[in-house]
């Protein structure tokens, strides 16, 4: 793939994940360049129409970090999020994303190596899957014309994914 670098968005969840990467730069962890990382205050909070339409537009991979199980802030939001992340893969998968592209992890405040292993594993996972095509807009930075099977797989997407929202 070149010198491809892909695009990887992560939701973290304030108390746990997002602190997590905190304490990775307060022990000067190296992490890769390629995770832009938005907080939420729950991992529950993330919508799942919010990670596809990261994909949609534009991300090769997307990471949800929250609480260890138990751990939650909010009781059991993590436990939702576990849910809907598994109906979610289902169907990503059916629009024929690899599974790969989305990933699930409880990373605690403490967990600063933890959250550059995880990253590194993806960028490296994604590297190797190259860009995601498909998506609206054409294929990325690759070039080329939105398919037939692109636009038909984001709208089976997004009904798969407001269905798990329920
Ligand atoms: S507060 Fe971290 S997952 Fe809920």
């Amino acid at each position: 793939m070149g010198n491809y670098e892909p695009r990887i968005i992560a939701f973290f969840c304030n108390w746990c994940a997002y602190s997590g990467v905190d304490s990775a730069g307060v022990g000067r962890i190296q992490y890769p360049p390629n995770i832009k990382i938005i907080r939420a205050m729950c991992s529950a909070r993330i919508d799942p129409v919010f990670i596809l339409d990261s994909f949609i537009k534009g991300a090769d991979g997307v990471l949800i970090g929250g609480c260890h199980p138990g751990e939650c802030n909010y009781d059991k939001g993590n436990i939702t999020t576990k849910k809907r992340i598994k109906f979610l893969k289902k169907a990503i998968e059916s629009a024929g994303i690899d599974l790969r592209r989305l990933r699930l992890e409880w990373i605690s405040s403490s967990e600063g190596d933890k959250f550059a292993r995880i990253a590194n594993e993806m960028v490296e996972d994604i590297k190797e899957l190259g860009p995601l095509k498909g998506r609206a807009g054409g294929t990325g930075r690759t070039g080329g014309t939105r398919g037939t099977r692109g636009a038909k797989g984001e709208r089976k997407m997004k009904k798969e994914g407001e269905k798990s929202w329920q």
